[in-house]
């Protein structure tokens, strides 16, 4: 499916003209179409380092983990939403924080989404390639997206970043901002063993900006039960990996299977007509 996204220079913010091996603005600025098929719009004073996101070794073991199917119904999940709240029959869909692009590949077979797949890391977006050649992948960042003013039906953000008013600007009037963050009790056994001590936190999305409505906000539970390498690959792609004790890693790394809690949120923001 040919796909319609306007693209704008993360420069200048002059529209983008897709050329055989590259795109340009009005003003020159050449992005060149990398050999994998994704385009790289990061301008330098964007990068908060010099390969910010997640890194290589964390998006093979999510990718591993994804694969398992575990979050296949936070996956079923959004697709329902996405058919549920857009009218167009092949709705644009920016999916923002892609990470290796398995909610952005799933959206557009089960919906017949024309996507784009955001990430601020290359290694996530170059490894995003590799599971739809139909989709635009991008390298860029939420906070200075590359796309035109109303120009996307959905804006997805899949335990990602929600910048409501970055995201309001891409949407056309009645485009939606489906968000899917994690619930209080999300992993919490696995937490128990990682932590000493574990606070209680409240979590839910933030409030709603005067741009949107909110259709729905819902929580969601279920169980999930991990063996031996679904839990090491569940540890290294979350933050926790990076904050654990060697003994208790130890002690996870001989764990032969563990049931664990998935709690998450998903919220539907509405844009309204202005
Ligand atoms: C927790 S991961 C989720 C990845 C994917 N949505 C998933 O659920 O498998 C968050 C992702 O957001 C990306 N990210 C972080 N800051 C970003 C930014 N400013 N712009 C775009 N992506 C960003 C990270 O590189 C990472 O891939």
């Amino acid at each position: 499916m040919e796909n319609k996204i306007k693209l704008i220079c993360p420069l200048c913010r002059t529209d983008l003209s897709k050329a055989e091996k590259s795109y340009v603005c009005e003003n020159n600025h050449t992005f060149d179409i990398a050999r994998q098929g994704y385009v790289h719009l990061l301008p330098v004073q964007n990068k908060r380092s010099l390969s910010p996101g997640d890194s290589r070794e964390m998006l093979n073991a999510r990718r591993r983990f994804l694969q398992t199917g575990k979050y296949q119904p936070i996956c079923d999940n959004v697709a329902r939403a996405l058919n549920q709240y857009t009218d167009s029959p092949n709705p644009v869909t920016v999916d923002i924080g892609c990470g290796e692009g398995y909610y952005t590949a799933a959206l557009e077979q089960n919906c017949n989404a024309r996507c784009i797949g955001i990430d601020i890391s290359k290694d996530g977006v170059k490894m995003s390639c590799s599971r739809s050649k139909s989709i635009l992948w991008l390298v860029a960042t939420a906070s200075h997206l590359p796309i035109k003013d109303r120009s996307a039906d959905a804006a997805i953000a899949m335990f990602s970043l929600v910048l409501q008013d970055e995201y309001a600007r891409i949407l056309k009037d009645g485009g939606c901002i489906i968000e899917v963050c994690v619930g209080s009790d999300h992993l919490k056994e696995l937490k128990y063993i990682i932590y000493d001590e574990v606070f209680e936190q409240h979590k839910h999305p933030d409030p709603c900006s005067e741009k949107f409505e909110e259709s729905e906000c819902s929580e969601y539970r279920y169980k999930m039960t991990l063996d031996n390498s679904e839990l090491k690959d569940l540890l290294l792609m979350t933050p926790h990996f990076w904050r654990i004790h060697k003994e208790r890693r130890e002690k996870l790394e001989s764990t032969e299977k563990l049931e664990l809690t998935v709690h998450y949120w998903l919220r539907v923001l509405k844009k309204k007509k202005t």
